[in-house]
């Protein structure tokens, strides 16, 4: 025992202890990521900004509200406008009431410790440039001189820490649409770079050495290439110097030539599910209100996914080697809404129930059964474990992909007892499921069963 852990030691220093990544994506594609992130399967995603002040989207994200209203003219949010505001209000008049009043950090980190999430990821800029931390090239466009007065990251990073054990993480937009620097560098064909030396990157290092995150997720990278942005120097320094050269996991969103391609793991598309086992880490980057980032006032009931499609997302994405990143939006006063929290906190209920065959879980030989349709599985050390997503009828359920050897047992997670079940011909296997009294069982939306000596049919 005790060699086995000086040896997995050993392979982390190799990894980690005197990195020497160059900046250039072989080198930094090489790196191992840490191990923690794999074993979380699940982290939380908050978007908050000034967004949260208007927050509103009629068939799209708010958080993208600046651009919609006045980027792009679109007829919802010009409408909007017109209607309730006057017509010389800018952008920059919504900060005033980002208030914050209800924020508390502390209570945020209960519901997330609540919730099973083990890493979370908070906006410290979205691509409107307004830092939720006091960044000093930020003028008059931050938490602290405008709006809340308050250093929202650094209040979550705290109680992220001081009461959880929780990874903590953030987003970092690296372009913002409107900034006159950044619209400059595009003007000459981003053969001038003034913006990401005088912004981007001081931000960037700012919030590493601030914060220590463990996850940099970054975004808005599409419209210039990964050299524009020197993301290569970042990384470097990011892997080799930093003080989380040892912990941080990176995305792949670092220029217009590294999505799903370069980076740490991959996100590819928001919500970016395939189906199928990748053989690189992923994560399906999502939302609970399907159509927003961002808060909504005017969010309709339907748009709030159900814990059931929750959990069957969840499933189907570590079945596949991905981790799922759930988003939620605060609204401008601070608090998360009821009908988030009560998502977050199902959750984690039911991981509290089926947490063995989610976390530091492997992808199995099968994904997804190859009989009886919404059944995936993941394993953990010898123990197969198969999410089911309904509760058949005929009072059998039929798995095609595990036979049994001699000795085999299978469990319900939250049943009481050992299963009774019977071998079939040519494969597979038939459980009978139990009667069950549906005011007291565990186990429930999704129904997870330990197949305990079974092997790949
Ligand atoms: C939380 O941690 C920070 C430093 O990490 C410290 O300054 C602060 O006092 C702590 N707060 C509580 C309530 O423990
Ligand atoms: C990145 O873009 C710049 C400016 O358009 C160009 O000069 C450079 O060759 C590009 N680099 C790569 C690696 O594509
Ligand atoms: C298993 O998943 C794949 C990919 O999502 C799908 O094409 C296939 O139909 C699924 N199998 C069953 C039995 O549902």
């Amino acid at each position: 025992m005790k060699s086995v852990i000086s040896l997995s030691l050993l392979s982390m220093c190799i990894a980690f202890c005197n990195a020497n990544y160059e900046p250039n994506w072989d080198s930094l594609d090489s790196r191992p990521l840490p191990t923690w992130y794999d074993e979380a399967k699940f982290g939380i995603f908050i978007h908050w900004g000034v967004f949260a002040v208007p927050s509103y989207g009629q068939g799209a994200a708010s958080e993208w509200f600046w651009w919609n209203w006045q980027g792009v003219s679109s007829p919802a949010e010009v409408y909007f406008m017109q209607q309730n505001y006057p017509p010389d209000f800018t952008y920059g008049d919504f900060a005033k009431q980002f208030t914050a009043e209800f924020y508390d950090a502390d209570k945020w980190a209960e519901i997330f410790q609540a919730s099973g999430a083990k890493y979370i990821v908070l906006t410290s800029k979205h691509h409107e440039g307004y830092t939720n931390w006091p960044s000093a090239t930020s003028w008059n466009w931050n938490s602290m001189d405008i709006g809340p007065k308050r250093d929202i990251v650094g209040e979550l990073a705290n109680a992220i820490r001081n009461k959880t054990s929780i990874h903590f993480g953030l987003y970092h937009s690296l372009f913002e649409w409107f900034n006159p620097s950044y619209l400059q560098d595009k003007e000459s064909g981003f053969k001038t770079d003034k913006f990401v030396k005088e912004k981007t990157m001081p931000e960037l290092y700012d919030i590493v050495n601030r914060y220590k995150p463990d996850v940099i997720w970054s975004d808005g990278q599409w419209e210039a290439n990964s050299s524009y942005w020197s993301s290569p120097d970042f990384l470097a320094w990011l892997y080799n110097e930093s003080p989380v050269k040892n912990t941080v996991v990176t995305n792949d969103r670092w220029g217009s030539d590294t999505l799903c391609k370069h980076g740490g793991y991959l996100t590819c598309s928001d919500r970016y599910n395939p189906g199928t086992l990748q053989t690189r880490k992923w994560e399906n980057a999502m939302t609970i209100d399907k159509g927003s980032w961002g808060y909504r006032r005017n969010i309709q009931f339907d748009q709030y996914m159900t814990i059931e499609e929750l959990l069957q997302e969840l499933v189907t994405t570590i079945s596949c080697n991905g981790n799922i990143l759930v988003n939620v939006g605060p609204t401008k006063e601070g608090t998360i809404t009821p009908v988030f929290e009560e998502r977050l906190r199902q959750m984690g209920e039911w991981l509290g129930v089926n947490g063995e065959g989610v976390y530091s879980s492997k992808p199995w030989t099968h994904q997804n059964d190859t009989m009886t349709k919404g059944v995936w599985y993941t394993k953990n050390e010898d123990k197969i474990y198969a999410f089911s997503f309904s509760w058949p009828d005929s009072g059998v359920l039929i798995l095609g992909a595990a036979n049994p050897k001699p000795g085999a047992t299978i469990d319900l997670l939250g049943g009481d007892s050992a299963l009774k079940w019977e071998p079939l011909q040519p494969r597979g296997v038939g459980i009978l499921l139990p009667v069950v009294n549906p005011a007291t069982i565990k186990a429930k939306w999704v129904y997870v069963f330990r197949l305990t000596g079974f092997e790949s049919a």
